[in-house]
């Protein structure tokens, strides 16, 4: 079960061309992706409402697609306009349609109550498309439940041992507490790392001389949009010093294919060196990495833990925030549930 009243990332700007009808699943419901003439992203339900055909092999034509088992034609908003053979359109075919946004180079679209669909509580990911910042577009498919991938979002612990040689480079970000904050709609964190070891890519990226102090502070909101700002400073210079320090901004969007299976869109920006075009390659090749040992450790775990669900697990203090956030996913999923029963 999952919250449909919320915006969820779809896909990447340059994933939908011109020409492209896209096929992706999102909370378990398949649906095909396209744009209109003027560039507009449309997305609708893949079944064409005849015989069941998927639109997924149906043809854009201008602002519509036709199906291409027996030749329907359905406008933007799903309505058929073209049944061949015959003039009279029977009122009720039509497909059903979604509200979609392009945000940034993210298509973001909206699963739930189409009443509720504002674009302004879209998430802002201004780093992905800002011209102080530098990012290169990435994407993993998890084949783990969403809660697994927040569990691990919200215990940056794995950082010393899942990434020991990427992220990570020293148990201290382990060892320290964190800040947690409980907002409306998802968590906050704080995490402050003192005099540390780089981690390996940071040696690669910023020209330390010694030690360090590292630094996260991020979001995350319970429908999995994960936003994030985080730096390295040399230690003998203050946290906020911007000179010399490397910050990067985290745009980080799960949203589940299935209850078995997650879509990862991620931009790990940078707003240094932003001439040198290697260096953002080498940060997305860090972070990129680091993904699949998330991915390796998380899908490894969810086969362990699908042999026998209903076995406890043991909390430790370190599991505070994931333990508040998925109280606050079943506290929202109840809302939601509530409110469709009353309307
Ligand atoms: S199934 Fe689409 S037109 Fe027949
Ligand atoms: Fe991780």
């Amino acid at each position: 079960m999952f919250i449909r009243n919320a915006w969820y990332v779809v896909a990447w700007d340059f994933e939908v061309l011109a020409d492209t009808v896209l096929e992706r699943t999102v909370l378990g419901e398949s649906i095909v992706v396209y744009r209109k003439a003027d560039g507009e992203p449309v997305v609708m339900e893949n079944r064409c409402c005849h015989r069941g055909a998927p639109l997924s092999l149906g043809r854009k034509e201008g602002d519509c697609i036709r199906c291409m088992y027996h030749g329907m034609k359905f406008d933007a908003s799903g309505r058929c306009v073209e049944v061949p053979g015959q003039t009279l359109i029977p009122p009720k075919a039509k497909v059903r349609t979604y509200p979609v946004v392009q945000r940034t180079r993210w298509i973001w679209v909206w699963m739930g109550d189409p009443a509720h669909a504002d674009p302004a509580t879209i998430a802002d990911t201004f780093s992905i498309q800002h011209p102080k910042w530098r990012t290169k577009p990435g994407y993993k498919h998890f084949g783990a439940n969403v809660l697994l991938i927040c569990d691990n979002l919200l215990d940056f612990s794995h950082l010393a041992y899942v990434h020991e040689k990427t992220f990570g480079g020293s148990s201290a970000i382990a060892e320290v507490r964190h800040e947690v904050t409980k907002l409306d709609h998802g968590i906050r964190i704080v995490r402050k790392v003192p005099d540390t070891v780089p981690a390996p890519y940071h040696q690669r990226l910023g020209h330390f001389p010694g030690r360090v102090n590292r630094w996260f502070d991020y979001t995350l909101s319970v429908t999995g949009m994960f936003i994030m700002t985080a730096g390295v400073q040399s230690v003998d210079r203050a946290w906020d010093d911007p000179d010399g320090a490397l910050v990067f901004h985290s745009c980080q969007a799960l949203t589940p294919e299935t209850a078995d299976a997650t879509h990862y869109f991620f931009s790990h920006a940078n707003n240094f060196a932003l001439d040198d075009a290697t260096v953002t390659e080498a940060s997305y090749q860090s972070v990129a990495a680091a993904f699949e040992e998330d991915m390796r450790m998380i899908q490894a775990q969810a086969k362990v833990l699908a042999r026998d669900p209903d076995r406890p697990l043991v909390p430790i203090a370190a599991d505070l925030a994931l333990t508040q956030y998925r109280a606050m996913v079943v506290e929202a999923l109840a809302a939601e549930i509530e409110a469709r029963r009353n309307v």
